[in-house]
């Protein structure tokens, strides 16, 4: 076995032994069923892993990350996630957490291929026309990003927003809140966006799929 997967396998077993240590009876229970509070889409960043910075615990937390946390209405995979989320698990509450110096929305702002993922990021380069002018007097090229970057949060927001399965629960009474956060690499803390939308009626009405 190489060195790389055996540290691996017993950094694991120390983490499974210590966890059980501190929650005796954990793994039973998560093996019983899971009842997570949140649907977190978020990066695929490394930096920015969902249950730890939100101090959640294995069963707390469902989870889908992409490069620079894109909800696209063609994306088979992210729409199961939110289905099943939403549908099955009954979360109250979706986080689409986006974070600053993205380098998914940094990639997207270049003049530059850089392969499959432009095919991707496409969607990114489409906010930053539609915002063209708030984000070039965003001022420094970092600024500029950081802008995209909350921008980009704020459109995956109403992406979510704009599915027949959040809608549909909207009108089924299913009290379910979808929020935009944006993450600080630099210190660690959340930033509510302010996005935060519960109901058909506070989105555009070109999008409604039901009548309200
Ligand atoms: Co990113």
């Amino acid at each position: 076995m190489s060195n790389r997967i055996k540290e691996l396998l017993e950094r694991n077993q120390a983490w499974a032994e210590d966890f059980e240590q501190t929650n005796p009876g954990v793994f039973d229970s998560l093996a019983r069923q899971q009842n997570p509070d949140y649907l977190w889409i978020g990066c695929s960043d490394s930096r920015v892993p969902a249950n730890t910075i939100m101090g959640r615990q294995p069963g707390e937390v469902f989870v889908h990350r992409n490069i620079a946390n894109l909800v696209n209405h063609s994306d088979l995979s992210v729409l199961s996630v939110l289905e099943y989320a939403v549908n099955v698990l009954k979360v109250n509450d979706i986080i689409l957490c986006g974070h600053y110096g993205c380098g998914g929305v940094k990639a997207a702002l270049e003049n530059k291929e850089h392969g499959i993922v432009d095919n991707w990021l496409r969607a990114i380069k489409d906010i930053c026309h539609k915002h063209h002018p708030s984000i070039e007097q965003a001022g420094s090229e970092s600024d500029k990003l950081d802008r995209l970057c909350e921008l980009n949060v704020k459109e995956q927001v109403r992406n979510i927003c704009h599915t027949s399965i959040v809608q549909k629960a909207w009108m089924e009474g299913h009290d379910l809140a979808v929020h935009g956060v944006i993450y600080g690499i630099e210190n660690g803390i959340l930033k509510d966006l302010e996005v935060t939308t519960t109901s058909i009626e506070e989105i555009e009405t070109i999008y409604h799929l039901y009548e309200s």
